[in-house]
């Protein structure tokens, strides 16, 4: 096994980063500078990346999932191309929009129209505001620990830059609890506009929970009886679960879907999808943004949604993660370690449990990392369609060294 990598480039660009940008890496990518990781990359291609210090990673987090297809995959880096060279942001919009919703409502369960947006936050907001339109209600019931973006209203209350007023009509209820949700509604009898959910729990700092046996018919069956819009949050999920929707696998109807992360395989587009009985309020919902109407994005989109169907890449990706969760059990058990791989396979959360807690798990973490390769320990990680049994291998090889290094 090699010595740890170097990371003075990226040291010196965080120095530099902390002068002229807040925090010097803000945001989801602030935690992740750990003490002497990489910051800062230099290229990507598949499933790597390398750091501006040379070092190269396998890379389990794929940029937090927009990475599904592989970096800087050809068909739809084409497709970007080629509609970049025709036009991307012009003064009307482009017939790729169009193509790109009917590719969507095909392809999603339930889906019948399609708005598109640049970030999650685009969708998720946009889906409670729907949700309020077409009910005239106020509350949006949501899960304790459920993470829809960074508006005020989906911050964690006491955020610093949030008042009280943001939450003011946010009910939590925890995960995998239909009573709790049947309790809020009748709380607040006539008044809840929306449930909000990921198809299955995926909190930061936690093993990741499936949902129960029969919850999700619950839930549904207890908003529908009380005239509560569904909205299934896929930002994260879309794609790596089931390519019809998680909602085809979990066995529920939601009225909104929405997607973002992996739909542009890293190009800069959201989508919020959503049911006929919806279409009214969605058309007189205001809902824009300058660059929603990118079209070069919109094209990377198709072009990855095309691509996702023609490889049946949500089933290969979770065979590939079934693959990885497995052999890093192995490993850590070769060593005495229990490892708890929990969520679902293409988005594995990995804990190393027992002595040491989490504490201990974090330096197993770290001692990947520097050891290249790219796994969070805090956060569900995420398996694209480029990785391979090799970098399985590798991963394991590397993982097996870092229980070494601190044994
Ligand atoms: C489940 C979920 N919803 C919404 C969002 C917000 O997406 P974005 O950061 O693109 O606004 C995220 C981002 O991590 C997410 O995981």
């Amino acid at each position: 096994m090699s010595e740890p990598m170097q990371t003075s480039k990226s040291r010196e660009l965080y120095e530099r980063a902390q002068a002229v940008i807040p925090k010097g890496v803000y945001g989801h990518y602030g935690p992740a500078v750990i003490d002497d990781g990489p910051v800062f990359f230099s290229s990507a291609e598949g499933a790597r990346f390398t750091d501006v210090d040379g070092n190269s990673y396998i890379d389990w987090m794929c940029a937090y999932g927009p990475n599904i297809l592989g970096y800087n995959h050809p068909g739809v880096e084409e497709a970007a191309e080629k509609q970049a060279a025709d036009g991307s942001t012009v003064s009307l919009a482009a017939p790729v929009m169009v193509e790109l919703a009917e590719e969507l409502v095909d392809l999603v369960d339930g889906a019948d129209w399609a708005l598109f947006g640049k970030n999650g936050a685009d969708a998720t907001g946009l889906a409670v505001m729907i949700a309020r339109a077409a009910t005239g209600r106020r509350y949006i019931l949501k899960i304790q620990g459920g993470y829809h973006g960074s508006a005020p209203w989906m911050q964690a209350p006491g955020n610093k830059g949030t008042i009280a007023e943001d939450q003011a009509f946010v009910i939590e209820v925890p995960w995998n609890d239909a009573q709790a949700v049947q309790t809020a509604i009748d709380a607040h009898p006539g008044d809840i506009a929306c449930f909000i959910s990921s198809p299955y729990h995926h909190p930061v700092f936690a093993d990741n929970e499936l949902p129960a046996e029969g919850y999700w018919a619950a839930v549904e069956g207890a908003c529908r009886a009380a005239g509560i819009v569904v909205i299934v949050d896929e930002v994260r999920s879309g794609f790596r679960i089931d390519l019809a929707g998680a909602h085809v696998a979990y066995g529920f109807t939601p009225d909104l879907m929405c997607f973002g992360k992996a739909i542009g395989n890293g190009h800069p587009v959201a989508a919020l999808a959503g049911s006929d009985e919806l279409k009214g309020a969605a058309g007189e919902t205001f809902f824009t943004g300058t660059q929603f109407f990118n079209a070069a994005p919109m094209a990377a989109a198709l072009a990855t949604l095309r691509e996702l169907r023609s490889t049946d890449a949500a089933a290969a990706a979770t065979e590939t993660g079934i693959r990885l969760g497995e052999a890093l059990t192995d490993v850590a058990a070769a060593h005495g370690h229990e490892l708890r791989v929990s969520g679902v396979p293409a988005m594995p959360y990995l804990r190393v449990v027992g002595e040491g807690g989490s504490k201990f798990h974090a330096r197993w973490i770290s001692e990947c990392i520097r050891r290249g390769a790219y796994l969070l320990s805090y956060h569900n990680n995420f398996v694209c369609t480029a990785h391979t049994d090799d970098d399985i291998k590798r991963t394991c090889d590397i993982a097996d060294a870092a229980f070494t290094a601190l044994a």
